[in-house]
């Protein structure tokens, strides 16, 4: 069983498949009027030091239809590592939740609150990694393609923490990430390593768009400036120049590629109007997919019933 969320390295293929599983199930238990309050009496403790509106929204929703509650918290007015020690900050927030989702600048404060509290901690995004967002993204392909091994899932763009996380779902589900990004943006070797899959086979890096999307069933695209980083927009929009997931680009993969992008979308910089609109675009599904995502981690992490619902949901 799961003890926290924070990084799909963490995770088994057979974990990942679960909680896939776990979420098409709550999904489909949701459309036909069945919610359950799986997590009634609990409450999760949600620090932000950064903006959101899909994790912070389909978190709150989650919690409000498993039963349970969440309590918004702002990371300037908590103040981890500056006003108090992370540490004591875990150890407080133990004694009056089941659980803490935390979006942060530095990956470590997600670590200190799993290493000092006593609850479940999941990874709202991290300059690491967004596990999160690729559960999500994983079920929409499983909706769309029916499938999610075998296929080649390029992403054009930055080696982020979207990235991070979108190649090791694609290893741990059987798939290829193909990175398709400007020298000085890739995968380290140590990132690699840490996707679990030798270098050239699951993860593939190449600087080329064009021939990156051949062959693409996915062709996914994030911002060029990630969060934390804003000084660097100006020399990142020229490094990016020619990354653009676009109509021409569109036309040079399969015929039936699905377009994918985590959003918030800067339209015409990543990804132009057209693509985002597109009839291949399933990228408000993928937004849909959080919340149903992350009932699946909720419901493994802070509730009583785990094994019964993973049960459930295979059958
Ligand atoms: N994709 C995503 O995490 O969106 P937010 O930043 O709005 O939460
Ligand atoms: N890479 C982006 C993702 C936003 C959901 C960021 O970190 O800002």
């Amino acid at each position: 069983m799961l003890t926290h969320f924070i990084s799909l390295n963490d995770l088994t293929a057979d974990q990942f498949r679960d909680l896939l599983a776990v979420a098409a199930y709550l999904k489909r238990r949701r459309a036909q009027g069945i919610l359950e309050s799986a997590l009634a009496g609990k409450t999760l403790a949600m620090v932000f030091e950064k903006p959101s509106l899909r994790t912070r929204l389909s978190f709150e929703v989650a919690m409000t239809e498993l039963g349970g509650r969440s309590l918004y918290i702002r990371g300037e007015e908590v103040g981890m590592g500056v006003r108090e020690p992370t540490r004591d900050v875990a150890r407080v927030l133990s004694r009056y939740v089941q659980g803490i989702m935390a979006r942060v600048f530095k990956h470590q404060s997600i670590l200190d609150l799993a290493a000092h509290g006593s609850v479940p901690v999941i990874n709202g995004l991290s300059d690491e990694c967004h596990p999160c967002q690729a559960l999500a993204d994983f079920l929409t392909i499983q909706e769309h393609l029916g499938a999610i091994t075998g296929l080649r899932v390029v992403f054009i763009g930055d080696a982020n923490n979207v990235a991070r996380s979108l190649a090791r779902a694609a290893v741990l589900a059987g798939s290829q990430l193909v990175l398709a990004c400007p020298k000085n943006y890739a995968f380290t070797q140590a990132d690699i390593a840490s996707f679990g899959s030798a270098w050239g086979k699951q993860v593939i890096q190449v600087h080329d768009p064009v021939e990156a999307v051949a062959g693409a069933h996915v062709l996914y695209s994030d911002v060029w400036t990630s969060m934390g980083q804003e000084a660097e927009k100006a020399e990142r929009l020229q490094a990016f120049h020619g990354y653009q997931i676009n109509d021409t680009l569109i036309a040079k993969a399969r015929g039936d590629v699905r377009i994918m992008h985590c959003l918030p979308a800067h339209r015409d910089e990543e990804i132009t109007d057209s693509a985002v609109d597109h009839q291949r675009s399933i990228i408000f599904d993928q937004a849909e997919n959080r919340m149903h995502a992350q009932k699946a981690i909720l419901r493994l992490l802070m509730a009583s019933d785990g094994a019964a619902v993973i049960a459930a949901a295979r059958t």
